[in-house]
């Protein structure tokens, strides 16, 4: 029986790529029936809502999203829609795979996964500004949140997903030699877990700025990496960045009542309309969600077939150096499906 799944075009490159998406999934004999659904300007346009309740009432049913990117308007008084569709269904994990399809660029061999708190950390952003003399806003301040509960369900999360996919190590990323509280905590709740997975999984730590440097000097080194919310956010676009850009990343925002996949990239609308974008991002993420679905058949499927596009039909989007389209990225895969 069909999986029943929400689907939302999103904005800018969204349709183009979520059509790519849904041909090839098509060609493979997609597992999931779709329900679409609008959000971001999209949204707006559609019901006056950047998040209408008609969507999230079907996340609400499906449990499971494949999600184009979503326009936040600057100003206007729109929270980002992502961060109320992590907040509103829980989804306290988010994982950014990366590895090298496309050989020949700076580095090789990259395979790394960055598992990033979602919900906590700096991003509560509990702001306010304090007054001196005649300015109202000379001083800001910013409180992070990080909890016990909050960090042991990430890095359990970690560890486990490190024992589910064969990971032979997890770094722990944080600064608790600055914000001894706010990221003491994570380090300390993180050393008590890892305990748990003695013998299993290797735990390592690293404070975050070294990490970064290291990440580019010798990124072979790592294997999965957890961290905080604002520091994942940072390092997971740096690790893109080893593969060829944000057109390789996908994400997965998972919680105990859904999850939703992701590019990690936005709705580009420099190059929105053209027919010109990268649907790999995309097409990575709906692999992800094949796992979860427990396809992972048909994941492996489409990432070798992914795979053989690049490296064997050498064909390419433009961000990747080569001349094909959208759509022509998307022929080739569904051809090589079908041959
Ligand atoms: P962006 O990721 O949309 O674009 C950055 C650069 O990367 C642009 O030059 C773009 O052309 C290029 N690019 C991105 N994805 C590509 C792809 N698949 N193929 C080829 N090139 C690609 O970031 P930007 O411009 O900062 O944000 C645009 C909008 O997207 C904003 O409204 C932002 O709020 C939203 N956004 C949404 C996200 C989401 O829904 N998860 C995540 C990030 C941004
Ligand atoms: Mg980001």
């Amino acid at each position: 029986t069909p999986i029943p799944a929400t689907l939302i075009p999103g904005d800018g490159i969204g349709p183009e790529i979520v059509e790519a998406v849904v041909r090839i999934l098509d060609a493979m004999g997609s597992p999931f029936s779709w329900d679409v659904q609008q959000g971001g300007l999209a949204g707006i346009a559609a019901c006056g809502d950047p998040l209408p309740a008609a969507t999230l009432e079907s996340i609400r049913r499906t449990r499971l999203a494949l999600k184009g990117p979503l326009t936040t308007p600057v100003g206007g008084g729109f929270r980002s829609v992502n961060v109320r569709l992590r907040e509103e269904f829980g989804l306290y994990a988010n994982v950014r795979p990366v590895r090298t399809m496309v050989p020949g660029g700076r580095y090789e061999d990259i395979d790394l996964v960055l598992i990033r708190e979602n919900l906590e950390g700096l991003y509560v952003a509990f702001e306010h500004y304090i007054p001196v003399g005649d300015d109202p806003q000379a001083v800001a301040i910013s409180s992070g949140v990080n909890t016990k509960a909050g960090a042991r369900r990430i890095v359990e999360f970690a560890f486990e997903y490190a024992l589910r996919n064969g990971r032979k190590k997890v770094t722990v990323v944080h600064k608790a030699n600055v914000l001894k509280a706010l990221t003491g905590i994570f380090l300390e709740t993180a050393r008590a877990v890892a305990r748990g997975y003695e013998g299993r999984v290797a735990m390592d730590e690293r404070i975050v700025d070294a990490c970064a440097m290291q990440l580019v000097l010798n990124p072979w080194q790592f294997d999965v990496i957890v961290t905080t919310n604002l520091f994942g956010d940072i390092l997971s676009d740096q690790m893109a960045g080893l593969v060829g850009g944000l057109g390789m990343a996908p994400g997965a925002n998972i919680g105990p009542g859904a999850a939703i996949f992701e590019a990690v990239h936005g709705s580009a609308p420099d190059i929105a309309g053209k027919g010109v974008a990268n649907p790999l991002a995309l097409l990575l993420a709906t692999a992800l969600m094949l796992d979860h679905v427990g396809r992972g058949d048909l994941a492996t499927a489409l990432r070798t077939t992914l795979d053989a596009v690049l490296r064997e039909d050498n064909i390419r989007t433009r961000d990747l150096g080569g001349t094909a389209g959208t759509s022509d990225f998307a022929d080739a895969v569904v051809r090589r499906l079908a041959g």
